[in-house]
């Protein structure tokens, strides 16, 4: 979500005479897009600013602005605890960046956190920049009012609101004339994506077959799902669709109903299982990622023991797996404590690392021997000899380059596997 609001933020800039600087070191504004989900990436920022002041000294003018969640958390506290930050911006407030900038060349300290609860910035078409010129993401709603007991999100990125589909259908028509393959359609919660005008309404399962519809080349992926608003209906436009990818990440959290109740998910785990049970009765080829916390107020190794077992059934593909970090302003923080000691969660989160490095390693053997349309994405890191590209369950797949090139589509059979990577050969 950072990385297409950075690009909006590069549309704003570009559109009033600015351009991106690839070297920092020429930048006038060196402006930091953060993330406030967890303490650990608020520290990395703190960390990253002090390391700046030694360009400042050499530079003499250049002036550091903060934008994203962590500016929308700390607004003018920021400015005051780090001295070298010029201006803050919160994630409603990107218009304005351009008037700001030039009192800010004049010398003024400033900062905009105002939320709004219609901005969608659906107008503006975002500059990419650090592209590979395939694959781009689409932002298709902006905040969160699900109020997860662990999540900063509402109070950073303020209420749910969905952009008009024409502007999404047209940007992603835009994409596919300059030769993108594949987009990603961004949200905190695409399943309650919701459209009304005067012509009707425009709910998420059929925002994914407007897009779908664009181009066949065009692949469509989306992220991310609530599951207690993943609706059979979405599933049914995804089996009918070949370009919409087979792939759901679907944030567990915890395997634990008690856990579940008190992180405000309105999900149990049973009910949890019955939309695995449902994506794999109506996309049986459709792989599944998730997000897990270890270590949430109160968890006891019991509800541990649950989150193990979750992931003994469900036998994701790929899992993002957080300690809980305990966020000001939440409902955990008015209301529960967080007593789990921190050697507990370590090992708890390296128990879940460990169980699902195992899962992975077997999905992926498992692949050896099948065939995929994989779509090339760029010359593999290893070497300028193989390429790597994904299949439509987003899986990474590293072959020799023979005669192909990035942004084609190519069939290629897997012969060998680590636990991250699938390794192939084009057929
Ligand atoms: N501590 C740890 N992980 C968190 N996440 C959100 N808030 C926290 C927190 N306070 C995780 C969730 C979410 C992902 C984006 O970040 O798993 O799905
Ligand atoms: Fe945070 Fe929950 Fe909203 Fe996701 S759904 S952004 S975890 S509040």
């Amino acid at each position: 979500m950072n990385f297409a609001d950075s690009e909006i933020v590069s549309a704003i800039l570009t559109k009033e005479g600015y351009s991106v600087s690839k070297n920092i070191e020429n930048a006038d504004y060196i402006l930091i897009n953060t993330c406030a989900i967890r303490d650990n990436a608020e520290q990395r920022i703190r960390k990253r600013l002090r390391e700046l002041r030694a360009l400042q000294r050499q530079r003499g003018w250049v002036k550091i602005g903060i934008l994203g969640c962590m500016a929308e958390r700390l607004q003018k506290q920021l400015m005051e605890e780090e001295e070298n930050v010029a201006f803050v911006v919160g994630p409603d407030a990107y218009r304005n960046l351009p008037a700001m900038l030039t009192r800010i060349q004049q010398g003024e300290r400033l900062a905009e956190t105002l939320l709004s609860e219609s901005e969608t910035y659906a107008d503006i078409e975002p500059v990419r920049y650090d592209t590979n010129g395939i694959t781009a993401y689409i932002s298709i709603m902006r905040g969160c009012q699900n109020y997860c007991a662990y999540c900063v999100v509402p109070y950073t990125r303020g209420r749910e609101r969905s952009r008009d589909p024409q502007t999404i259908v047209n940007e992603a028509k835009g994409l596919v004339e300059k030769g993108y393959r594949e987009v990603t359609l961004l949200g905190q919660n695409v399943n309650s994506y919701h459209w009304r005008s005067e012509s009707g309404e425009v709910g998420f399962p059929e925002l994914m077959a407007m897009v779908a519809e664009v181009s066949p080349l065009l692949r469509v992926r989306f992220a991310t799902s609530h599951p207690k608003d993943l609706s059979d209906e979405l599933l049914q436009v995804m089996a009918r669709y070949d370009n919409i990818c087979k792939c759901i990440h679907l944030p567990v959290q915890s395997g634990s109903a008690r856990m579940l109740k008190l992180m405000n998910r309105h999900y149990t785990p049973e009910w949890y299982l019955g939309r695995i049970e449902a994506i794999h009765r109506i996309l049986p080829t459709c792989s599944i990622t998730t997000d897990v916390i270890a270590g949430f107020c109160s968890e006891t190794e019991e509800d541990h023991q649950a989150t193990l077992d979750m992931f003994r059934q469900v036998r994701y593909d790929y899992a993002y797996m957080f300690k809980f970090s305990m966020r000001p302003n939440t409902y955990a923080e008015k209301h529960l404590k967080d007593d789990v000691p921190d050697e507990t969660k370590t090992r708890r989160l390296e128990e879940i690392i460990a169980l699902q490095g195992q899962i992975a390693l077997e999905n992926n053997q498992k692949e050896i021997g099948k065939t995929y349309e994989v779509l090339v994405e760029g010359v593999s890191h290893r070497s300028d000899k193989q390429l790597f590209g994904r299949n439509s369950q987003n899986k990474v797949i590293v072959f020799d380059r023979e005669n192909a090139c990035p942004g084609q589509y190519v069939t290629v059979t897997v012969t060998r596997c680590t636990a991250a990577t699938l390794i192939g050969k084009i057929v």
